[in-house]
């Protein structure tokens, strides 16, 4: 791999006997080189001891930048998977993998199948475990852990965090070594901006040269201009999107003619990935400029692209949200950190958490790219520069609190730890809470009331059934755990579907999946008020639960849930992305996040209508979920059955006429050839699925359009 030395602490980590198989708490700084120590305790593992790890991390896409870490093991033999997916399908091959990265919420979901093959897990290596103080997140890594060490008290433990300053508090919890280190492999000098100088931590001044007058062009062009390339953190969507175009003409300017090529190149494959919203030529237009925004509203595949271009030099700068906050190796020598306050639900504008700042700092000067990294705050006083120098720059980052202990958290893991025999009794569930970094933190009695509050709300609903002293799942029960839906999303669901059994319109469905909280939802504009009432007064009659009786807040959060409802409808009556994206306003990526959720809860409730016995809604939740999954009206559901037919080309097919499989069955391939977004091999591969009669003529025809072989066409002759 290139790499000669151990770096100090890596060595360090080495002499604390990680190596052999002691429980590590790694609490090193950012680029220190923290998962090679992962990876060279999951080879001791899978090689010498023929044991098997599971590397946890908690984005989707630090789990695929780790997944191509990984992969050069395939070299020696090493078999290695990012397990990806939806939450209630257990991948039988999973078990045949020596190493498994994956999200938490997803190894949460895995377990909860108890798959044989946990016992032969001997490395859990637990990525960013300061995720475990995140309120909405936190819980579930927390659970995660907590379980496992009961299922596998065997398996060695390695945590890794850069922005952990209780550190021995969890390497108490995890009975583990500790090694703790501010030693750096390249240099992160941190300071803020202002007044065209940069005032370091060190005290030091120094004045960024430049004729631009906007700060952030400025400190772009400047380390350009040396060589280097920015990263910009924004508050919003909003604020990445305009800062990226400010970053336009500054950073065009600066252009190779052979990086101008390549750039347009880019910019028109961007506009080909998937369908054309204003969102995608917006990028594609900063792109061709050189530069680039990143936030969830763009697809993976956009993210992707922008994230490689960046990484191959020819975007010189990102203006992102804290999506690539944590963890992500990029070519930046100058980390520029443009809002510290941040608007969130509930709290108003508030400053971010040190421990984020300090993750965000953290992706300047990264040891495969650069010599020295920057990480400079805005600042647009002299008070506020102090201020921010103290408050940030100086400062550690927060302690790591547990989250679990409130009953909303807590009754999900309970319910699985019932489900999976790790909690058998009242005095179980308290046992196994003890475990928890909560009760290591707290005491188990400051949350044994939210643990009896989850309990009774598990027995009240059918979900666990005391017998004696014991506590037992139900089939119910069980099966909630195994869908990895909030056991109150459950109760919603369940009691919907007895409301009403037939002729519920998908609206019905939608509402009431989106009344329950494993539904992220949008937010409300202003402006969107009066049609959103307008649209529940009409249509009160078709919620499949109850509707609150004046304005308060479970109206308003009525409405939050009606908009997300009317996203998803939209999209199964085949609106363009685009036009959703006016609508709602949000990225072709949040229409697919809601979309998986939507599919998740859809899934949910068949499978919840199959245990209660309500056949009759099981055929219409069904049917919804494939128009969900393809974004297709009900009359195209069996030209969407078919393998290649996407919803452009089921439309295609519908208005010309060929409306179900039997129309295609007798359609030649002649007249399927005359519709546009159909190619020979599509038209070949619709026939050889819906079968029927192609004459020799007719099948030559599509042949010399595609230069199939002799032999697959006497199969039709
Ligand atoms: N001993 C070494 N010699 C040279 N390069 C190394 C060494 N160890 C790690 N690296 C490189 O350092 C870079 C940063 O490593 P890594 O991503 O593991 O950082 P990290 O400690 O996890 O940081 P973060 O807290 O930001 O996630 C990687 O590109 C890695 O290949
Ligand atoms: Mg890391």
């Amino acid at each position: 791999m290139g790499i000669t030395d151990l770096y100090p602490p890596q060595e360090e980590a080495v002499k604390s006997g990680v190596l052999e198989g002691k429980n590590l708490v790694l609490a090193i700084p950012t680029a220190s080189g923290k998962t090679m120590v992962a990876e060279l305790c999951a080879l001791k593992h899978v090689m010498e001891r023929r044991g098997k790890a599971l590397y946890l991390v908690p984005l989707k896409a630090l789990a695929s930048e780790k997944y191509e870490d990984f992969k050069k093991f395939n070299k020696i033999g090493l078999r290695v998977i990012l397990s990806t997916g939806d939450f209630d399908t257990l991948d039988p091959t999973l078990g045949r993998y020596d190493i498994i990265i994956a999200t938490n919420e997803k190894a949460d979901s895995i377990f909860r199948h108890k798959p044989a093959w946990i016992n032969s897990l001997t490395l859990l290596v637990v990525d960013e475990i300061h995720l475990l103080g995140d309120g909405s997140r936190g819980p579930t890594l927390e659970a995660v852990m907590t379980r496992f060490r009961l299922l596998n008290p065997k398996a060695q433990i390695l945590a890794l965090s850069a922005t952990i300053s209780n550190a021995d508090e969890m390497a108490g919890w995890l009975g583990a070594q500790l090694v703790t280190s501010d030693w750096r492999p390249v240099p992160l000098m941190e300071g803020v901006y202002f007044h065209e100088s940069v005032m370091f931590s060190d005290g030091q001044n120094k004045k960024v040269e430049g004729v631009e007058t906007d700060p952030v062009a400025r400190l772009a062009v400047d380390v350009i201009k040396s060589g280097g390339q920015m990263l910009v953190f924004a508050a919003s969507r909003l604020s990445s999107t305009s800062l990226a175009k400010r970053m336009e003409t500054p950073v065009r300017n600066l252009l190779k003619g052979s990086e101008e090529k390549k750039l347009l190149e880019l910019s028109s494959r961007i506009l080909k990935m998937g369908e054309r919203t204003r969102i995608s030529n917006k990028l594609a237009k900063a792109v061709s400029n050189g530069v680039a925004f990143h936030h969830a509203g763009l697809t993976y595949e956009q993210r992707k692209a922008v994230e490689d271009a960046f990484r191959s030099f020819l975007v010189k700068v990102i203006c992102a949200t804290p999506t690539l906050a944590a963890g992500v190796n990029l070519p930046a020598r100058r980390v520029l950190i443009y809002d510290y306050r941040r608007y969130e639900a509930g709290l108003g504008q508030s400053n971010i958490p040190v421990l984020e700042e300090k993750q965000m700092a953290g992706r300047a000067g990264r040891p495969k790219y650069d010599k020295e990294g920057q990480a400079i705050i805005l600042a647009r006083s002299e008070e506020e520069r102090d201020f921010l120098l103290e408050q940030y720059v100086l400062a550690k980052p927060e302690k790591v609190w547990s989250k679990l202990g409130n009953a909303s958290s807590l009754r999900s893991h309970i319910l699985a730890a019932i489900s999976m025999g790790l909690a058998c009794s009242q005095e179980g569930v308290f046992d196994f809470l003890e475990r928890s970094f909560c009760s290591y933190q707290y005491g188990i009695n400051s949350f044994k009331g939210a643990i009896l509050e989850s309990l009774d709300m598990l027995t009240s609903e059918g979900m666990v059934k005391s017998e004696g002293k014991d506590l037992l799942p139900t089939p119910l029960g069980r099966r909630v755990a195994e869908l990895y839906i909030d056991p109150k999303s459950a109760v919603i669901l369940k009691n919907g579907l007895k409301i009403r059994r037939s002729g519920v319109p998908a609206i019905g469905y939608l509402t009431l999946i989106c009344h329950t909280p494993d539904m992220p939802k949008l937010y409300i504009r202003r402006k969107e008020l009066e049609e959103l009432k307008a649209f529940l007064e009409s249509n009160c009659d078709l919620f499949l639960y109850d509707l609150p009786q004046d304005e308060g807040f479970d109206y308003e959060m009525l409405l939050t849930e009606v908009k997300t409802s009317l996203l998803i409808k939209d999209w199964i009556d085949e609106l363009p992305e685009d036009a959703i994206v006016e609508r709602f306003d949000v990225g072709s990526g949040d229409i697919y996040a809601y979309v998986e959720s939507a599919k998740w809860l859809v899934h949910s409730a068949h499978e919840l209508a199959k245990l209660m016995g309500y056949p009759e809604s099981m055929k219409p939740l069904l049917d919804l979920n494939v128009r969900i999954e393809n974004g297709v009206k009900e009359e195209l559901l069996q030209l969407i059955s078919l393998k290649g037919v996407g919803r452009v080309r089921a439309r295609a097919l519908f208005s010309a006429g060929y409306k179900g499989i039997d129309d295609l069955k007798r359609a030649s391939p002649t007249e399927l050839g005359r519709i546009p977004t159909l190619g020979p091999e599509t038209i070949r591969s619709i026939k050889e699925q819906v079968g029927g009669s192609v004459t020799k003529e007719e099948w030559s025809m599509v042949k010399s359009r595609s230069g199939t072989k002799q032999s697959s066409m006497d199969d039709y002759g």
